[in-house]
């Protein structure tokens, strides 16, 4: 190994993030400095708990802050902890150690100082980091061992390590192309951000340091713990970088929509067998038999993948026959759940890195419950730290709103029911037809995205109102939330998803001749009932636009205006009627003038509390 390589290094460090602390302006962005000159600067990804006590006792010390961020404490803590360190070799990694040992919350850091030139140090805690390997050389190494500092010292709650760590160095361990400058590094938070450069990363975690030094990089760790694993792979991603451009589509939002056809299908690939249905997921074939013996099975998420859980539970319940909770991650960890060990947890999932889903990850391991991830991202947090879980491999999602993870988490979660019940003989009838309700799904999905243009002549006739109303109840409850959260976040209009059970306790004061509303009436085990909402909503001269099956002629006479979908088998037929709201929202949206796919104060990952 030649160690007299020499690289010829560049190095930046930028951030675009979401505002937690501050409005989004100038001195609020990252990076934030230490000082006027510059000498460290950091950005974070994440919330810092304790920035108050560190802003104080710098403070105390002279510093000047110009920001209201708490990241701005971390550029100003390295550069204290710099300035009094206790001798003059201090590394970069050795120092941004020992300031993640003062910060509490969730972070993700990148830093660069002017005192260690042509470096880079990098460490998560709580949310993700990956770090992207380019080169068009052999590496020195497809894995990168782990170096463990033994630093008892930094253990304890204090300001400032006055004992210098111990470290076991070894310079073998480290990442290098076997020819001079031809390597480069990305630090990156998503696997999509760096894709475009390279599909080799190395998924770090909690607690890793990582640091670029003259063009090598090395993986240091204070101490190692049980469970841990001593290396960090470099791993090839399936992803290509055309799945992530916008095609012949205006957004990657509108483009995601119309991939529903294929996303499914990939959902589906080799696990649903159309000829003897059965389904295989693989990823739960070491646990379904204890899933199958448990007491009962909460599904926990945010946003749109909470609505996923929704849409499913009751097809869930009828074919496991077992209780289901679903819960919003946030709320769940609010109300301190009661949690036991025969419970089994799913964290449903676009990202995998949703910070309330991952704390609510981590207390339900706590308390010993099985923990199952449903997610769209091979490698994140919550697939690495679940114990068995479904990738629903519907490609990269970069539109903010979410369209295809939601219908591909459905189908997921609709293929863990059959495999719960595939040696129930009273239930084959039923999976028979689920099972062939999938099989003709795809083709089903692009009728209804064929719509299209009467949606855009309908989002046309609406886009200037300020509510829209969505109601609809059983399974497509799921789909009224789903479709005003879609266009809450991208037309910024208000919108509200009501179960049609509750209109008469109290929504039913909202109906009259000017007041927008979206009706979902499918013939399924709610369909009188629904047809009696829609008679009560046209009493109060409201002028409802209903979803409803093809051949529906009853609900067309009471309706102002019907969206057309095709039938099929009740508890997938959500897939269908959410399809039309998702392409409502994109056309409204475009209509005024706003940008579909980075609603205006909303993240992709959302990795804060
Ligand atoms: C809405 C949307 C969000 C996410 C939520 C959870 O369109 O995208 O509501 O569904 O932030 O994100 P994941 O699924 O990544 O955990």
């Amino acid at each position: 190994m030649d160690m007299d390589v020499e690289f010829d290094v560049h190095l930046g460090i930028a951030h675009t993030r979401w505002a937690t602390h501050g409005a989004p302006s100038p001195v609020n962005s990252h990076p934030q400095r230490s000082d006027k000159s510059n000498e460290f600067i950091v950005v974070h990804n994440g919330i810092i708990t304790n920035y108050k006590d560190l802003r104080k006792f710098l403070e105390s010390k002279g510093y000047e802050f110009e920001s209201e961020t708490d990241t701005e404490t971390i550029a100003k803590l390295v550069k204290y902890m710099y300035d009094n360190r206790e001798s003059e070799d201090l590394s970069f990694a050795t120092l941004v150690e020992r300031v993640t040992q003062q910060l509490e919350g969730a972070f993700v850091l990148v830093f660069k100082s002017v005192h260690y030139p042509g470096e880079a140090v990098g460490t998560r805690r709580g949310g993700p980091l990956l770090i992207g390997v380019k080169s068009d050389h052999k590496l020195s190494t497809d894995h990168i061992p782990i170096l463990y500092r033994s630093c008892t010292c930094c253990v304890s709650n204090v300001l400032y390590c006055m004992f210098p760590s111990r470290m076991e160095q070894d310079t073998c361990h480290t990442l290098f192309a076997e020819d001079k400058k031809s390597v480069e590094y990305y630090f990156a938070s998503d696997a999509s951000a760096v894709i475009e450069h390279t599909n080799r990363v190395i998924f770090l975690e909690d607690d890793d340091v990582a640091a670029v030094t003259n063009g090598r990089l090395t993986i240091h760790r204070i101490k190692r713990t049980a469970g841990d694993h001593p290396a960090r792979a470099i791993q090839t991603l399936q992803m290509e970088l055309q799945q992530i451009m916008k095609g012949n589509f205006s957004s990657f939002m509108q483009k995601e929509i119309f991939e529903q056809p294929e996303s499914v299908v990939n959902t589906m690939r080799g696990r649903v067998n159309f000829d003897d249905n059965t389904v295989i997921l693989g990823g739960l074939k070491d646990h379904i038999k204890e899933i199958q013996r448990c007491r009962r099975l909460i599904l926990i998420a945010c946003g749109t993948s909470y609505h996923a859980g929704v849409a499913t539970r009751q097809v869930l319940e009828e074919l496991t026959e077992l209780p289901v909770m679903v819960e919003l991650a946030s709320d769940f960890l609010d109300r301190n759940t009661p949690v036991f060990r025969d419970d089994v947890c799913f964290f449903i999932s676009q990202s995998g890195e949703t910070a309330d889903s991952l704390m609510a990850l981590h207390y339900c391991k706590e308390r010993g419950a099985l923990t199952v991830g449903v997610t769209n991202t091979v490698g994140s947090s919550i697939s690495r730290e679940t114990d068995c879980g479904v990738h629903i491999n519907a490609g990269p999602e970069i539109g903010v709103a979410s369209t295809k993870a939601y219908t591909s988490q459905f189908v997921a979660l609709i293929m863990f029911a059959l495999l719960m019940c595939d040696d129930r003989i009273s239930m084959q009838p039923r999976r028979r037809e689920i099972i062939q309700g999938l099989r003709v799904l795809p083709d089903l999905i692009k009728e209804v995205l064929s719509l299209d243009d009467e949606i855009q002549r309908l989002a046309a006739e609406l886009y200037q109102q300020k509510s829209v109303l969505i109601m609809g109840r059983g399974y497509h409850y799921a789909t009224c939330l789903e479709g005003a959260l879609k266009i809450k976040e991208i037309t910024y209009m208000h919108s509200e998803g009501i179960l049609a059970g509750e209109l008469k306790h109290g929504p039913l004061a909202l109906v009259d001749k000017l007041m927008p509303v979206i009706m979902i009436i499918m013939r399924d085990h709610t369909y009188t009932k629904c047809q009696n909402a829609l008679q009560q909503v046209v009493a109060r001269a409201g002028r409802p636009i209903v979803i409803c099956d093809k051949d529906d002629y009853e609900t067309a006479k009471s309706s102002s205006r019907t969206i057309k979908v095709p039938h099929c088998v009740d508890c997938l037929q959500g897939v269908l009627s959410v399809i039309p709201l998702q392409l409502l929202s994109f056309h409204l949206a475009v209509l005024r003038g706003f940008d579909v796919d980075f609603p205006r104060n909303l993240a992709k990952s959302v990795t804060v509390e």
